[in-house]
């Protein structure tokens, strides 16, 4: 028997592999600067009383077959026989940092390769493929990717979420049992990103050991953080089936989606920004290199009301507030004059463009901005043309009663007729039209999904994705956002695809600050749209400055929602700032680190950007709430270079009472700001700086710059 121990290094994070005879990882975490297999030996694990009499090992496929008593990694059957699986490797390929692991089961008849890359970033990503070496169907019931995470790792943070509320963190401590969390609702979805991590107790942004995972995958799925009941730990992810949903014909392989995992020994920051560079040299690829365009989107501007002589007023205005690229959004299709209706029907309405979209285009780029479109193709409104002559193109359990959600019902994309009518409609649209940039939205969750009486989230999921890379292949050039009522389609599979997200609903500033936060621990800022909203806020009524919506909107992909034409002078002349700000600092944000900084009182959000050569940093500090404390403690920046010294400038402040004079929650303003200082990287990082004391709802933008 071949007792074979790999190692898969990267600067940072180190994965050590037992091949033979069953796969398992036995460590995963900061990369070791010396390491023989021989040390291994140290792990070999005594036998409790009481339980088994043999070592049970954490396999690769966890398969309860070895006597492991935790949530199997596969479940499934061969008409209820052949479902207990037990893997033996029969294979190991190793090419650089990648590993591949042939394992068979004879006596189930199924054959599995497991990838294992470690990429330069220190992420790892997982992916399982089984296959049915039979005649008979397997049932695929459950097929997931465990990763076994240390013992310490006792704190779990996830997000929850709803629409208008994406990314919002919770945090438990788990000693016993599971923490999961499921999608069910056909996309990844606003309430449970696919993702968790797990770490050292109170890890935090710039300490403690952290092991985060994500599932690259936009439908149903499941994640898992468990104890085994002998104090081991791990994390496991997978697409959720639905009853009968998945079974594999004979030669068939059914592969997991990659999860993507990201060790970090220095905290959350350290585990976002290996995400972040491994997104930006992997995943992100954008049509041309050119800086991310400014946008103005249409939507909370007119809605339905499209009148073709104002939207060009738009585009005049907003070429003139340094908007890039013009986005015309819902309303746009035959008789879409509110949400009940025309969803389907992709046809130009021409009563509300009698000379089809051309001279609105033409105006747009005459202006100098890109053009983009708004779409939904996967869904139908019951009151639309192409509904009343396809009821049954419909995903739905036949004989039940269809639920609807924004009035709309969902297209069965497996019907090979909806598909290519689809296909066609929407290379109509770009085909014959000059558009850079798509927003594919994606407005209602899923409820019993099926194709010819059987369950199909995963095929309708894999269908989309087919549709969306068909058009990518057709029109190369053109950009798109993936947008599900905002931040309910958000992860790496579809980024694979796509070139932004829309992240909520949501533009209120306060309420951003939170979301964009939240997204910011698995996305850079280059692919989170942040678009400055109404004064008032469509969805919250509350009403923020200028200064608060242009700052919170800076460290994205800057957007305006809204009608500049309407907007009064200091508004526009607030646009006009601060696009040209985020215009100013826009490649070092979209190319920097991002650092989120602990801060002592919980009302206030910090974050940071370091140019990758440390030359320049950006600052932004949030207040959220009334301040818990008088004063602010000294913020420690983070990322500089220690030896360096650095200029400290303040870049934006509007709505600080630079006079000190009563009413606010600041008399006198921390020196620096009176004074110009120049001081240590070491210093800022170890002392800090002092902060002004910010009234509510306000934010700071402050630069560092090498001298
Ligand atoms: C939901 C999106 O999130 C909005 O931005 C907007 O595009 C509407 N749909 C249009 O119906």
């Amino acid at each position: 028997m071949q007792d074979s121990i790999i190692r898969l290094e990267s600067a940072t994070v180190d994965v050590v592999i037992k091949t033979h005879p069953f796969a398992e990882i036995l460590y995963w975490g900061k990369h070791l600067r010396h390491f023989s297999s021989q040390n291994t030996g140290s792990l070999v694990r005594p036998v409790a009383n009481g339980r088994l009499d043999i070592d049970v090992p954490l396999t690769l496929m966890a398969e309860p077959g070895h006597g492991l008593f935790g949530t199997p990694g596969i479940e499934g059957h061969r008409q209820a026989q052949d479902g207990s699986p037990v893997f033996k490797t029969v294979g190991v390929e190793r090419q650089g940092q990648t590993l591949t692991i042939n394992a068979k089961d004879e006596l189930a008849g199924l054959r599995l390769v497991s990838e294992i890359h470690l990429d330069g970033s220190g992420v790892l990503t997982v992916r399982h493929g089984v296959t049915n070496l039979r005649a008979q169907a397997w049932q695929v019931d459950r097929l997931a990717v465990t990763l076994p995470v240390a013992e310490r790792a006792r704190d779990v943070m996830a997000f929850h979420g709803r629409w208008t509320r994406e990314f919002q963190p919770h945090r438990l401590t788990l000693e016993h049992d599971s923490f999961v969390l499921e999608s069910r609702r056909g996309r990844s979805s606003h309430e449970h990103f696919p993702a968790l991590m797990t770490g050292t107790p109170a890890f935090s942004e710039m300490h403690g050991d952290v092991w985060g995972v994500h599932l690259g995958w936009s439908g149903n799925h499941r994640l898992r953080a468990e104890v085994k009941t002998d104090g081991r730990r791990y994390v496991q992810a997978e697409a959720l089936y639905l009853p009968g949903e998945m079974a594999l014909e004979e030669g068939e392989t059914l592969w997991t989606p990659r999860l993507y995992a990201s060790y970090s020994a220095c905290g959350l920051n350290g585990m976002s920004q290996q995400f972040h560079r491994y997104l930006r040299e992997n995943i992100i690829r954008f049509p041309a290199n050119k800086p991310r365009p400014v946008h103005l989107n249409t939507w909370e501007g007119i809605y339905f009301d499209h009148d073709p002589a104002y939207i060009m007023k738009m585009a005049d205005e907003a070429a003139a507030l340094g908007v890039e690229r013009f986005i015309i959004d819902d309303g746009w299709f035959k008789g879409r004059n509110d949400d009940y209706a025309a969803l389907g029907d992709w046809y130009l309405d021409e009563k509300k463009y009698p000379q089809g979209l051309k001279p609105v285009i033409d105006h747009v780029k005459t202006k100098g901005m890109e053009f983009g479109i708004w779409v939904e193709p996967e869904m139908v409104n019951p009151d639309a043309d192409l509904y009343r002559a396809h009821p049954d193109w419909v995903l739905a359990m036949p004989g039940y009663p269809q639920l609807l959600g924004r009035h709309q019902l969902v297209l069965n994309l497996n019907i090979p007729q909806v598909f290519d009518y689809l296909l066609e409609r929407m290379s109509w649209l770009l085909g014959e039209h000059d558009i850079d940039y798509v927003k594919w939205d994606m407005n209602r969750e899923i409820v019993q999904p099926a194709h010819e009486g059987k369950a199909a989230a995963d095929a309708q999921t894999r269908q989309y994705y087919r549709l969306l890379d068909t058009l990518r292949v057709r029109f190369p050039h053109i950009e798109f956002e993936s947008c599900s009522s905002g931040g309910g389609r958000i992860d790496y599979e579809v980024l694979s695809r796509c070139h932004r997200f829309w992240p909520s609903d949501n533009n209120d500033a306060l309420e951003r600050n939170t979301i964009q936060r939240g997204m910011s621990y698995f996305f850079p800022p280059e692919v989170m749209g942040a678009h400055i909203g109404n004064k008032h806020c469509h969805a919250t009524f509350r009403q923020h400055s200028i200064a608060f919506r242009g700052l919170t909107a800076l460290f994205g992909h800057m957007g305006l929602e809204l009608d500049p034409v309407s907007a009064d002078a200091q508004e526009r002349e607030g646009y006009r700032h601060y696009a040209a700000l985020y215009k100013q600092w826009r490649t070092l944000i979209h190319s920097g680190m991002q650092w989120r900084l602990d801060m002592p009182d919980a009302t206030t959000l910090a974050q940071a950007v370091v140019a990758q050569d440390r030359r320049q940093a950006l600052l932004l500090v949030s207040q959220l709430a009334m301040p818990d404390y008088t004063l602010m403690s000294p913020l420690r920046m983070a990322g500089l270079e220690a030896d360096a010294q650095y200029r400290i400038m303040l870049l934006d402040h509007p709505d600080i009472r630079i006079t000190g004079e009563g009413g606010h929650t600041m008399r006198k303003l921390p020196e620096w700001m009176l004074t110009p200082q120049t001081v240590s990287g070491e210093w800022l990082m170890e002392a800090g700086l002092a902060l002004p004391v910010l009234d509510p709802e306000s934010a700071i933008l402050i630069g560092f710059e090498r001298v």
